[in-house]
């Protein structure tokens, strides 16, 4: 099957909520790709950074395949042998007290917010369902119904309403807005992700 095959295979079958690149992957080796035709590419993209450690590296592999022999899931009802070791290595490693682990982006968004919310009720003494979060102008955060109520961009929120209430949005990059809304005392955070794409 050549690229336009497998193009025509996700237009087909697929849902249509993404326009990717015309470019079909196959292989991948560190830095560089390689697509059905075996033409060969530098990844600039690395998955949108969840690759920057590269594609397909022995030792990641390695441990992955171990691990999956070992013992494949143990949910979070009982403790098991890998996840204390790995909160005690990355917390110390990135200056962290805790760490709660998260499988995307839009999810640590999301886990970030409840946190926000129950410091804001528990500890800033704020009356229950009065919290407010400030965000930017511009974000994107993900796609869950709570993260696109952030947005202002219509190419995440249009058609997907009602939307999640609490959230203050002020332009990216400007101080005085931002010290204009923080005086309001029933903000409960600030939730900015420094690199605009
Ligand atoms: C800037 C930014 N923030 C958040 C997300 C959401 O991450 P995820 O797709 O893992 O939920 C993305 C995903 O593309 C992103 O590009």
């Amino acid at each position: 099957m050549q690229s336009k095959d497998f193009i025509e295979l996700e237009d087909k079958f697929g849902a249509h909520n993404y326009h990717p690149l015309p470019v079909v992957l196959a292989k991948g080796e560190g830095v560089y790709l390689w697509d059905v035709e075996g033409k060969k590419y530098f990844d600039f993209l690395s998955a949108y950074s969840a690759v920057n450690q590269g594609h397909c590296h022995p030792k990641i592999i390695n441990a992955m395949i171990e691990q999956a022999k070992t013992l494949t899931l143990t949910s979070r009802a009982f403790y098991n042998n890998c996840l204390g070791p790995y909160e005690k290595y990355i917390t110390e490693y990135f200056g962290y007290d805790k760490i709660l682990p998260m499988n995307s982006g839009a999810e640590a968004d999301e886990t970030a917010l409840k946190l926000c919310r129950r410091w804001a009720y528990d500890k800033k003494g704020i009356a229950e369902n009065e919290a407010k979060i400030i965000v930017c102008l511009g974000n994107f955060h993900g796609r869950t119904i709570t993260v696109i109520s952030m947005s202002n961009d219509p190419d995440s929120y249009k058609g997907f309403g009602p939307y999640t209430p609490g959230f203050v949005k002020i332009p990216y990059n400007d101080l005085d807005e931002l010290e204009k809304a923080l005086q309001d005392p029933t903000v409960a955070g600030f939730l900015v992700e420094p690199m605009q794409g």
